[in-house]
């Protein structure tokens, strides 16, 4: 028997980056739906684009990393179902966000497998081993898969109409303090009024990202950003997606990523706890030219049936230069509950569920699906033995 609205269970995520809208979708979707979900978040996939919303500004891509986090594995795993099935040719809007292209990944020499049944991608189609003429310079060894890609600007609105539609309910705010959301739900962002009593909500899941270093009661310092610097460019005769892991250049590894609608994100740096918001002219240079070395397809295919191409071919492409904080976190990701109470005066306080969810650093698209399915799990234990 399903419930009447009325005894609906009034969630609320923090957050609307990818990991706080796949979260939101999950448990709004859930069996039996017994929960009224609201995102209450500073900045939303349609706003002007800013340093404080990482996800705006990533590649991104799906390819499984090489880990030792169990944790990080099994929401990647469970991402590729979810997202493979997504992509597949013919089954519905979400196809339109997501392209299956073939990943090439080469690894320099201090970085080979000894066992390609190791790799983590080991499982995805197509993969295999590639053969050493199919290598690029200063790679010795290489693997490909079918891998897939997110076109974020597509991406981010998709998630958050299909929330809308399922009836959730989204709400602007800057949130100081946890307390100010455990104490006054999202009523108090949406609707202040200094004559209304507000009232708790039944439970918060956090998907605030880097604004886990800084929201009070939370102030977690293990979270640090890993600035990345990428250039966009029109670019839609590139189909594949390769990746050199060549860490010795001052961690500035080169990759591609092509998106369904045409563009392509050219990488990349990984620079821990740098946090120089905007780009860097000579490291803009440095990403056009190893990637371009990397991958010459990314030049007109006009010029190269003429000649050699030069980084001065890709400048008319330019479609923008980015950066982002990618919100690595010092223990991995941090998914969990904790129960807090609601208001500081003790005679009105009560237990309400905390469900974690950020840290994901470079993986938050890959571990999106699979997370938020664990901080249901996380959300459904709470209910089941509460406090
Ligand atoms: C260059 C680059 C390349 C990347 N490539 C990939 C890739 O190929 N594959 C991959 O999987 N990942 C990739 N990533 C990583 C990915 O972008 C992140 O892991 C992911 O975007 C994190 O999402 P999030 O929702 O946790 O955080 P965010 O997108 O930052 O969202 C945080 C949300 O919380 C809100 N918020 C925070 N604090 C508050 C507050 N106090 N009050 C109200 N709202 C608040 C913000 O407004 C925002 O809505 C890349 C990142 C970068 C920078
Ligand atoms: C769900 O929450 C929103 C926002 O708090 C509220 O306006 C709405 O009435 C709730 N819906 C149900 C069915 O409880
Ligand atoms: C504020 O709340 C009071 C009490 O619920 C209500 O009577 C009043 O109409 C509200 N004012 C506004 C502007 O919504």
């Amino acid at each position: 028997m399903s419930r009447s609205s009325s005894e609906k269970k009034e969630i609320i995520v923090l957050g609307a980056g990818v990991i706080g809208l796949t979260t939101a979708i999950k448990i709004q979707e859930a069996k039996g739906s017994e929960y009224n979900v609201t995102i209450i978040a500073e900045t939303f996939p349609t706003d002007p684009r800013t340093i404080k919303y990482t996800s705006f500004w990533a590649g991104a891509q799906y390819v499984a990393t090489r880990t030792e986090d169990l944790n990080l594995r099994r929401m990647e795993r469970e991402t590729f179902d979810v997202v493979w099935a997504m992509s597949e040719p013919g089954s519905g809007v979400a196809e339109g966000c997501l392209l299956r292209c073939t990943d090439y990944s080469y690894l320099p020499a201090e970085e080979q497998y000894a066992d390609e049944k190791d790799h983590p991608c080991a499982f995805i189609p197509d993969f295999r081993q590639l053969r050493p003429d199919e290598l690029v310079s200063g790679a010795s060894q290489g693997f490909a898969c079918t891998a897939i890609t997110f076109d974020i600007p597509r991406y981010l609105p998709y998630l958050l109409a299909r929330f809308s539609s399922g009836g959730g309910t989204i709400v602007r705010g800057a949130v100081g303090h946890i307390q100010q959301v455990l104490e006054g739900g999202a009523g108090i962002f949406a609707n202040p009024n200094s004559s209304r009593k507000y009232s708790a909500p039944d439970a918060v899941i956090l998907c605030v990202g880097l604004g886990a270093r800084f929201l009070g009661g939370i102030e977690d310092k293990d979270v640090i950003p890993i600035r990345g610097q990428t250039v966009l460019l029109r670019a839609p005769w590139v189909h594949i997606m390769p990746t050199l892991r060549d860490l010795k250049d001052g961690f500035n590894p080169p990759y591609v990523i092509p998106r369904k609608g045409g563009d392509v994100i050219v990488g990349g740096t990984y620079h821990l706890d740098d946090w120089y918001p905007l780009p860097r002219p000579e490291i803009t240079e440095r990403i056009l030219s190893k990637g371009l070395k990397l991958c010459p397809d990314l030049a007109p295919p006009e010029v190269r049936a003429e000649r050699e191409p030069t980084v001065d071919d890709l400048r008319p492409l330019i479609l923008d230069v980015g950066v982002g904080f990618r919100p690595y976190r010092n223990g991995g990701v941090r998914v969990g509950v904790e129960w807090m109470d609601s208001s500081p005066l003790k005679n009105q306080a009560k237990k309400v569920p905390v469900v974690f969810n950020y840290g994901h650093g470079g993986n938050g698209y890959q571990a999106s699906w699979g997370s938020a399915q664990i901080a249901l799990e996380y959300l459904e234990g709470a209910f089941i033995n509460p406090k």
